[in-house]
């Protein structure tokens, strides 16, 4: 194929954006581009961005910024802005006026356009602003080209949006209401991937993958529905999803997760704060009583596995008790990993207008005693993996030892051993040996 030049695309954010940044690789693939690892020497730059905390919009803002001289000195480079930050009211315009170097801004809910926008550029040689607004993107099922960014991981989207409003997130605002993709579109795309041979998981990708087909009239197709067919394609893989939403994990998902040895037992489970009176603030729809209750459901009928989640602290209005009430939770759960964030104001969401802010001083002291806690919890997850066999998948290599991950996502290095060639993307059984620096030690 002709080439048409280098793309280079800054990805921000969740994994749905990530895997959004395999689209917009594969519309330049099929548009003839090839990627760069050098901005400087791109033909085209996409910033796909992020807005859910202002941390990781300032960071995006010096970014976009700093392609000025790049910019300067290779003036046919096309600049477009994508993703969440773009669909906020005004951004597009704000963007332009900062940073009028920019050549296209198009928002979530038409990224599948990004190649006939980048054509009228070419032609109109003119700023292309594409925003849609009050709707939501739905995958167009003809769309096949992805260029996937692990060899041996595999992102599919069931659902698109969200409708939970939870007071402090910006998402519903940005991402438009939940739409499920049709369970046959979803099923031919996974059978898709595992023909090709290589990808080892699959990685289920929704807002809240809970509720998916709560839009569907058949009210029969839910989320453990569509997770059971998935389990019994054949073929040696692993099914996992992102996120659940703890006010929709029904006990059918327990069952089905427990029954199919396909469905990977590392479970995400956001539970924002340990406190009844900050999670009613939240808008989240459950209790800490009923969150520990899932919890156990989870352990009694998974006894491997494992949990994660995600906790907001200084949301508006919490007291030390609040907070001393995550504390408790956390210790209790005992998460194998937890993403803590500090409180961040977002325009337009019910918490931004919330009285009792708190001071960033003290959320500054919340997150470093959760963090403290929590990395003892860590490590002793990791301890108690020592002595146990583990199902591995080979991910990589360097001169001493093969680098593979656990299931629950934890890097085990496996030492070389002559005339013993593992091959990677394979999965081995292996025995962990040690815990040293970060990594587990694991031998076959
Ligand atoms: N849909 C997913 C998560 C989306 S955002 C879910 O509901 O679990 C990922 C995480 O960012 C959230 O779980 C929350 O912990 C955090 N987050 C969202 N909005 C935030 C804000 N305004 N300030 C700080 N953290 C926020
Ligand atoms: Fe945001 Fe809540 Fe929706 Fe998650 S469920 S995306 S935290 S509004
Ligand atoms: Fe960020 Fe949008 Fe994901 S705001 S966290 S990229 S849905």
């Amino acid at each position: 194929m002709v080439k048409n030049g280098k793309y280079f695309i800054y990805t921000y954010g969740c994994q749905m954006n990530v895997h959004e940044s395999e689209k917009i690789a594969g519309i330049l693939f099929d548009k003839g581009y090839e990627h760069t690892n050098k901005v400087e020497e791109a033909d085209v730059v996409v910033f796909n961005t992020c807005c859910i905390r202002e941390s990781a919009e300032q960071r995006i803002l010096g970014n976009i910024g700093a392609m000025k001289p790049i910019k300067a000195k290779n003036k046919n480079m096309i600049i477009a802005v994508c993703g969440c930050m773009t669909q906020q009211k005004n951004v597009e315009q704000n963007l332009k006026k900062k940073f009028p170097f920019i050549n296209i801004v198009f928002g979530t809910n038409n990224i599948e356009y990004f190649g006939e926008y980048l054509d009228m550029y070419l032609k109109q040689k003119k700023y292309q602003a594409k925003i849609i607004e009050n709707e939501t993107y739905l995958q167009n099922p003809e769309f096949k080209t992805f260029v996937r960014d692990n060899p041996f991981n595999a992102y599919v989207n069931i659902m698109f949006g969200c409708n939970n409003f939870c007071t402090y997130c910006i998402v519903p605002f940005v991402r438009g209401r939940e739409k499920s993709r049709p369970k046959q579109e979803i099923i031919n795309e996974v059978k898709n991937l595992l023909s090709v041979g290589k990808y080892k998981t699959i990685t289920l990708l929704g807002q809240n993958v809970n509720s998916y087909g709560n839009d569907f009239e058949d009210k029969s197709l839910n989320f453990a529905g569509l997770l059971k067919e998935l389990a019994q394609i054949e073929g040696d893989f692993e099914l996992k999803f992102m996120t659940s939403h703890p006010k929709d994990l029904s006990d059918e998902l327990i069952d089905v997760i427990a029954e199919y040895p396909k469905i990977s037992h590392a479970i995400h489970l956001p539970v924002q704060s340990g406190s009844n009176k900050i999670l009613k603030m939240m808008n989240r729809n459950y209790t800490r009583e009923h969150y520990l209750q899932l919890v156990e459901k989870i352990y009694n009928k998974i006894p491997d596995a494992t949990l994660t989640t995600d906790i907001i602290v200084g949301f508006p209005g919490e007291t030390d008790d609040d907070f001393a009430e995550t504390e408790s939770l956390i210790k209790r759960v005992k998460y194998s990993n937890a993403y803590i964030f500090m409180y961040s104001k977002r325009k337009g969401t019910v918490a931004e207008k919330m009285e009792n802010q708190v001071p960033i001083t003290v959320k500054r002291e919340r997150i470093n005693k959760l963090l403290a806690i929590q990395k003892n919890i860590s490590n002793q997850h990791f301890k108690e993996l020592i002595g146990t066999k583990q199902k591995v998948l080979i991910e990589g290599e360097n001169q001493n030892y093969y680098i593979s991950k656990t299931q629950c996502g934890k890097v085990a290095m496996i030492k070389k051993v002559e005339n013993d060639f593992l091959n990677i993307g394979e999965f081995y059984t292996v025995n962990i040996v040690d815990y040293i620096g970060g990594n587990l030690y694991a031998k076959i």
